[in-house]
């Protein structure tokens, strides 16, 4: 299976930003949406008019990322959105992380678990089976432009090795300070959908680093 490529729209032009969904409905395969909250982050991003605007003009799945306290008060909102995949925090929801799970496959989407550098990779084991996805910061959650830590590697590897060994479909996701240089190892270690920011929409030509990513 080739790696599928989901650019993060926290990169993209604000001022133009049909455009940017426009050229990502024709190129890429999901689209990554951050939310943030100031407070599981010290960052904001968007909300929720930045969704449903996205959500009217997009054709290719929306990948909603929370990185916000108590994520379980959201979860009907973005289904009602239209989004297909949604992600939250295993840091931020504790002992909520079974329930919203369950709650976001029961509203159709994909339910995808999220998990800091920070959090030993091994604590996602005893979602396996609850969860369509499983998402590996390879920076801390927060802000665009990172630099890639590179011990993500062996944790993604290691994710990997035991959803192998239980026979378990989950997908793994990778996101931050992705690019060129890490995607192929990304690939290797057994990475899913990579999420790139800044290096496609900083890129010169967005389209054709979309390419060079899922060629990785
Ligand atoms: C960071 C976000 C990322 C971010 C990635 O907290 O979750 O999705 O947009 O940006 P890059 O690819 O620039 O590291
Ligand atoms: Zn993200």
């Amino acid at each position: 299976m080739s790696l599928k490529i989901a650019p993060s729209v926290l990169a993209a032009d604000f001022l133009h930003l049909g455009d940017d969904i426009a050229m990502l409905n024709a190129h890429a395969d999901i689209i990554h949406l951050d939310i943030m909250d100031g407070t599981f982050v010290p960052n904001m991003s968007f909300g929720f008019s930045v969704v449903d605007a996205v959500s009217k003009i997009a054709t290719k799945p929306k990948d909603v990322h929370m990185m916000v306290v108590n994520p379980d008060k959201w979860i009907e909102r973005f289904a009602k959105d239209g989004v297909e995949m949604l992600s939250f925090h295993l840091e931020a929801a504790g002992r909520k992380t079974s329930g919203n799970l369950k709650k976001i496959r029961s509203l159709g989407m994909k339910a995808g678990l999220v998990i800091n550098p920070d959090v030993p990779v091994e604590r996602l084991f005893t979602y396996i089976g609850k969860a369509d996805y499983f998402l590996i910061m390879s920076v801390f959650a927060g802000f665009g432009g990172q630099k890639f830590i590179y011990e993500s590697l062996d944790r993604i590897a290691a994710l990997k090795a035991e959803l192998v060994r239980r026979g378990d479909p989950a997908l793994i996701e990778v996101d931050g300070g992705v690019d060129l240089s890490n995607a192929g190892a990304l690939r290797e270690a057994g990475a899913d959908i990579l999420v790139a920011g800044s290096t496609v929409f900083k890129a010169a030509d967005p389209a054709s680093m979309i390419e060079s990513l899922r060629k990785a």
